[in-house]
């Protein structure tokens, strides 16, 4: 695959000195992908391996493997993952890229917990070595359900796969959320990785951390001063992060009925919303230097401290979503009939820090809620005198800054402004960023950026161990509160539990209708 080569990139003379995006390509090496016949692979990863050979960002030396029970030969692979690119590719589809690409790809067919499918894969790669010049170097990509975890790791280091100095190149491991249960087992887990992997060798994903958007709250607060002075309990009133989605469980039921919407993304995307919402200023732009900020955040995340009012979960009944009428969840396949899995949560927390002590943070995510958007609402505290008539000012809000993850990429900034008239009225008024309208590329996807930065070996945006452990104490209560408790209803289509306006009531606020 010679379309990424970087020098005719250098060296083309059309290209602009000024323009610094000059395309980083990995050195040559395998991305093995385990868990091929499931739903990430083929939704997320091949279509973003897809996309990142039509960009020309993979090197010339690369070859993609997959792994998985099934007995297929290469060409059965390759029929599968053709399907998946072109459902779910970014880019246009060219036959030439895909050519190219499948004239690289092979399968291994083998169960985790069976030595015989790990050997043939560390054939596979020492013959792709000479034959396809990709040194020593191979990502690991654990696309599969949690529990297998433990099983492909060990196999791993017996085959003495992941060992750097045998292999005689970088071997790194890509490992799915949720990273473990609970602490414990995320810290039993950790344990294990770190016995058979090298500490920079691990890449923890939560693909919030791959969207451009959520990238962007880092170059909005670090590198402009409009909004830094402001940005603390002195001038906010409060926060909200929603993440909604109007989507159900999908065929996911196994996987979603054993982590619930508190595990699947509360602990990861809300909480790494945080954490760069919430975060100082680091000290340089390294992998380093982020994620001891975040960390730093993380840790003092504290929890309301009646649960009972401060936090709500839910399940979603039957109702209408997206003009479809569809099932409540213990109807859906393959959840049981008395399923406690909560579909929504909403949380009050706070940050004990000087920056943040007293501003209440609420998050909150849920499944068939009316649509999907995930946001961050900074709103901030009302002026502290107003040299108006009352009346004239009753439609004024809070300013506030509303950074739009997805969909429709951008922020919108909402401040009062008169009225024209010959009274002094003031209402509210939006002024709008749309990533579409001001950059004419279009964002890569989270996974395609992910890929290719663990292929790169940069761990900027994925989280290290500390800050998974950190999270997990914040969940680890609300899990333990909620143990015996059955999870509160709310209609397919609507907005979550009454109970969860009512938390934000309590201390004057609603939650913002995105
Ligand atoms: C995943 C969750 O991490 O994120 C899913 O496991 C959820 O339940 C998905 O649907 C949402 O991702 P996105 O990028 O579509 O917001």
């Amino acid at each position: 695959m010679n379309a990424g080569h970087a020098d005719p990139v250098i060296n083309n003379p059309l290209r602009d000195p000024a323009d610094r995006r000059l395309p980083r390509i990995p050195e040559p090496c395998a991305l093995v992908m385990f868990g091929v016949t499931g739903d990430l692979a083929q939704r997320k990863l091949i279509p973003a391996v897809y996309d990142l050979a039509h960009r020309g960002l993979l090197p010339p030396g690369f070859v993609m493997v997959g792994f998985a029970r099934r007995d297929w030969d290469d060409d059965d692979f390759i029929d599968m993952a053709r399907g998946a690119a072109q459902a779910g590719a970014r880019t246009p589809w060219r036959n030439e890229v895909w050519k190219r690409l499948a004239a690289v790809t092979r399968f291994v067919g083998g169960s985790f917990d069976d030595d015989v499918g790990f050997d043939k894969l560390t054939k596979t790669l020492e013959g792709l070595r000479d034959s396809h010049g990709i040194a020593g170097n191979a990502a690991f990509y654990l696309a599969i359900p949690p529990e297998s975890f433990p099983n492909v790791i060990r196999q791993l280091q017996r085959t003495k796969l992941a060992d750097n100095d045998v292999a005689g190149g970088w071997r790194r491991v890509v490992v799915e959320k949720p990273f473990g249960h609970d602490l414990t087992s995320a810290q039993r887990l950790n344990s294990l990785v770190d016995e058979v992997f090298g500490p920079d060798d691990v890449f923890r994903i939560d693909h919030y951390l791959g969207k451009e958007s959520v990238q962007n709250l880092l170059a909005l607060r670090f590198a402009n001063t409009l909004f830094e002075p402001v940005w603390n309990s002195h001038y906010v009133d409060s926060v909200q992060i929603t993440m909604a989605e109007d989507v159900g469980i999908g065929s996911r039921a196994g996987f979603y009925d054993s982590a619930g919407a508190t595990r699947d993304v509360l602990q990861n995307h809300l909480l790494q919303l945080l954490a760069l919402t919430a975060m100082e200023e680091p000290v340089s732009f390294s992998a380093e230097a982020i994620r001891t900020e975040k960390l730093k955040v993380l840790s003092a995340v504290s929890l309301p401290a009646d649960l009972h009012a401060g936090a709500v979960r839910g399940q979603y009944e039957p109702g209408w979503c997206l003009g479809e009428r569809v099932p409540g969840y213990s109807d859906e396949k393959g959840v049981p009939a008395h399923s406690r899995t909560e579909t929504y949560v909403a949380v009050q927390l706070g940050i004990q820090t000087r920056r943040w002590a007293g501003v209440p943070f609420y998050l909150r995510t849920g499944k068939r809620l009316p649509h999907r958007v995930t946001e961050i609402a900074v709103s901030f505290a009302k002026a502290p005198h107003l040299p108006f008539h009352s009346t004239d000012t009753e439609q004024l809000g809070h300013n506030q800054l509303v950074i739009r993850v997805q969909p429709d990429e951008g922020m919108t900034l909402k401040f009062g402004s008169k009225v024209p008239g010959s009274q002094m009225e003031v209402r509210d008024v939006a002024m709008d960023f749309h990533y579409g309208d001001a950059f004419t590329q279009a964002s890569p996807e989270a996974y395609e950026r992910l890929v290719l930065d663990v292929l790169l070996g940069d761990a900027t945006l994925f989280p290290k161990a500390e800050e998974v452990d950190a999270s997990w104490r914040v969940v680890d209560p609300l899990e333990e509160h909620w143990r015996e408790t059955t999870p509160l209803g709310y209609r397919a289509g609507s907005w979550g539990p009454r109970q969860a306006d009512e938390l934000l009531h309590r201390s004057g606020h609603t939650w913002r209708r995105p």
